[in-house]
């Protein structure tokens, strides 16, 4: 098996339907209405709709411990992939709204973390994500909140949601503050937008990674630019196709970022809500061995993690 390595998926995006039922059975309440469809799959139809069943699903997860079995549980399912790292995208309005404290809330993370690792040798690290159209002033709190109570596991800040909303320029204190605090940034620009949102997230944000960037291909220049800068895209070709952007994996422009000289790596973002998994996405990749064994490579070095764990890492896994 490839050894394989993520840097983009969100945490709640990450539970299954039946994990969903699961979580909500436990927590004393019913399936949401609407959230689960005949065929067992979540319903939604575009872009804004999704984010709204993502919220769905956010509903199910009630108590400290449960996200640290939500952690857990996707660790060991892609560690049966292949994976030997993940970074997973968490984001501290969920627990803050149910009364979980910061802190709490990270040590039942970091306690799926180590559970996962002594079950299945897989390394975890955590992103703290801002939400994009709840503001910049939010975003502001929440980098003070994580800059303020450091934690070992938390290697990186980045945002996500609504992409039309607000502009990079206006998010660039509470990154500038992860910047300076040591913390890698990460972006989502160029999935619903196109190159000019991503032109305006690496000029106005110290970012090392794009999350998605795929509409960068619409452009040759700013291809040309990311190459220079040596600027990452967390690729999610399965979460473009089902979203719309592309109408399927041959007019997906991996290929294109890749013969433009961008480095990228290959994710699942939301998997049960793309039909996807991180193994689909590299079986699926059109690429040979090497170039997937590339890929992975390429992950771990844009990786936030500590440089020892990222030499560990790249030595495990080979040439
Ligand atoms: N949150 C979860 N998945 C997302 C995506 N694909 N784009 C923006 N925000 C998200
Ligand atoms: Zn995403």
């Amino acid at each position: 098996m490839i050894p394989k390595a993520e840097l983009h998926c969100h945490l709640e995006g990450s539970i299954p339907p039946a994990l969903a039922r699961e979580l909500a059975a436990r927590n004393g309440l019913g399936v949401p209405p609407g959230l689960i469809g005949e065929h067992g799959h979540y319903v939604w139809k575009d872009f804004l709709s999704f984010l709204a069943t993502y919220d769905l699903v956010c509903t199910t997860v009630r108590r400290a411990q449960d996200f640290g079995d939500v952690i857990y549980s996707y660790l060991a399912s892609v560690a049966r992939q292949g994976a030997v790292y993940v970074e997973m995208f968490c984001s501290p309005e969920r627990p803050a709204a149910l009364g979980i404290t910061y802190n709490a809330w990270l040590e039942a993370l970091e306690g799926g973390i180590d559970r996962a690792r002594r079950d299945f040798g897989i390394e975890g690290r955590i992103i703290i994500i801002c939400i994009r159209h709840l503001g910049p002033e939010r975003a502001l709190a929440m980098a003070r909140a994580m800059v303020a109570e450091p934690h070992h596991y938390v290697v990186g800040f980045g945002m996500g949601g609504d992409e039309a909303q607000f502009t990079p320029a206006d998010f660039a204190p509470a990154y500038r503050l992860a910047h300076d605090r040591g913390f890698g940034c990460t972006v989502h620009a160029g999935e619903v937008l196109g190159p000019e949102s991503v032109w305006a997230a690496i000029n106005d944000l110290p970012v090392t990674r794009i999350g998605h960037g795929v509409r960068s291909a619409d452009d040759p220049a700013l291809m040309a630019e990311l190459a220079r800068r040596g600027i990452v895209l967390e690729v999610c070709p399965g979460s473009n196709i089902a979203l719309g952007l592309y109408p399927d994996r041959k007019s997906h422009p991996l290929h294109r970022l890749i013969e433009a000289g961008v480095r990228v790596t290959l994710n699942s973002d939301d998997p049960p809500f793309f039909h996807t998994t991180l193994g689909a996405e590299y079986d699926e990749a059109g690429l040979g061995e090497a170039a997937l064994r590339g890929i992975t490579r390429t992950a771990i070095e844009a990786s936030f993690a500590d440089q020892a764990t990222k030499q560990r890492l790249l030595r495990e896994i080979g040439p």
